[in-house]
């Protein structure tokens, strides 16, 4: 019997343990969490609940447990070289490096990797460590993007049109990511529909999973302050509606090559998930980011839809032999939607935000997956926490159908909780069709 060890206390990871649990090798988890998530704790063998950046405690915790291997959910302890130190006690892991994990802790290492290996998908872009230069960058670009050098939470990237709209605010607001962070990247920005590609990866095979888009506007018709995520579909064909077949080959081709390169430039393989964000734009995929982990929603998205048994697919990951093994997911589409307290994402003196650590009840969500996030187990029941609380997944075998059985779940969550009606509609879906279709009309 193996031991597996899984970091990370969210709803991605409570997707994970329940991906390790099922696989026919019974393996036993043992799970490091920041905060109890009752959903992971009830598929493991043992919990331990500690600091992501208590490296002593992670690998004490590993060593006591005899762990084959680890699994880590989230970018912190990668960033805090989680990797590395399970590494020195002989433990490996399905996650990056430290200094590979700087695919998603460092956006100019990224891009300036990518612009070196000649690879296609940058946009043009400068990085600056003082603002001198900024306004002369941001008269050559018609939109800008401003990204923070470092972990934000996928909430720091902000967007000409959204966040700002002159160059005068874009300045200051570059004075002010400036002071917390030692350097920031100002981009072109693209125009189209952004996509989640999802790789697996041994250092040199990669392998996509079924495309996923995520929501990250917190109400409904893409309004409102982004959040870590608000729910995600993926259609049972695994591409995208508003997609050409060649949009998803340039992006896999983007992190193949991306994923030599690493090797190239470091010398490492780089064993773990390349969660590329693209955007679908008149010039093809073009890159916007790659996360060093799986996606949170899209995890939960894909997940449950794997066919092949993930513990073979974490050995042949720390093997280097991906190649040999045939990674195959179901033909099912599925919509995921968040279940977040009524004040998640609104300004503190919001009346609304109050309402963040009250009771909820879990009604009846038997036909649906259910992904614990911020929640907190207490003797007489379920209570919020200050962020995304339940993932909710519907998986049929059409969009319809899977958004009709995460819809009837969440109605199922009781209290003061919000949730966005739209993803996975008609609706919405047309509104990206039409958006590419006008996009590329007088293109390709
Ligand atoms: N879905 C956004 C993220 O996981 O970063």
């Amino acid at each position: 019997m193996s031991n597996i060890l899984l970091i990370g206390n969210g709803a991605r990871e409570h997707a994970l343990a329940e991906t390790i649990t099922r696989s026919q090798q019974k393996p036993k988890l043992f799970s490091f969490m920041k905060s109890n998530n009752p959903g992971i704790a009830s598929l493991s063998a043992k919990t331990m609940l500690g600091n992501y950046s208590s490296l002593d405690a992670i690998t004490g915790f590993a060593a006591e447990n005899k762990i084959e291997f680890a699994v880590i959910g989230p970018e912190d302890p990668l960033n805090n070289g989680v990797v590395d130190a399970l590494a020195k006690i002989n433990i490996p892991s399905v996650g990056p490096t430290k200094s590979l994990a700087r695919l998603e802790t460092s956006k100019s290492f990224t891009r300036n990797l990518v612009k070196k290996y000649n690879i296609p998908g940058n946009p043009r872009f400068q990085i600056f460590t003082t603002t001198n230069g900024i306004r002369a960058f941001l008269n050559e670009i018609e939109r800008a993007v401003l990204k923070p050098d470092g972990l934000t939470g996928g909430k720091g990237v902000l967007v000409q049109g959204d966040h700002f709209a002159t160059k005068d605010e874009a300045l200051n607001l570059c004075e002010q990511i400036l002071s917390n962070f030692s350097s920031l990247i100002v981009e072109e920005k693209f125009d189209g529909e952004e996509f989640s590609l999802q790789c697996l990866c041994d250092g040199k095979t990669v392998v996509s999973t079924p495309l996923v888009q995520d929501h990250k506007r917190r109400f409904d018709g893409d309004k409102g302050p982004n959040t870590g995520g608000m729910g995600s579909y993926s259609l049972a064909d695994h591409s995208m509606p508003f997609l050409k077949p060649q949009d998803l080959q340039e992006g896999l081709e983007i992190t193949r090559q991306v994923a030599a390169a690493l090797l190239k430039e470091t010398g490492s393989p780089y064993r773990g998930i390349m969660y590329g964000g693209f955007i679908a734009t008149k010039d093809g995929a073009k890159l916007l980011e790659y996360n060093a982990r799986f996606g949170d929603p899209e995890a939960m998205n894909i997940l449950p839809l794997l066919k092949t048994d993930f513990v073979e697919v974490c050995r042949h990951i720390i093997a280097g032999t991906l190649d040999k093994l045939k990674i195959e997911f179901e033909n099912k589409a599925t919509v995921c939607k968040y279940v977040v307290p009524k004040g998640y994402g609104l300004p503190a003196d919001h009346p609304d935000a109050a309402s963040s650590k009250a009771k909820i009840e879990v009604g009846n969500v038997e036909k649906a997956r259910l992904y614990y996030s911020s929640v907190d187990q207490k003797e007489d029941g379920l209570y919020l926490s200050s962020s995304r609380a339940i993932g909710i997944v519907g998986i049929a075998d059409n969009l319809q159908e899977a958004r009709k059985i995460a819809e009837e779940a969440v109605m199922a969550i009781k209290g003061p909780v919000a949730y966005r009606a739209d993803i996975g509609t008609d609706e919405l879906i047309q509104k990206r069709i039409d958006h590419m279709k006008n996009i590329r009309k007088d293109y390709r």
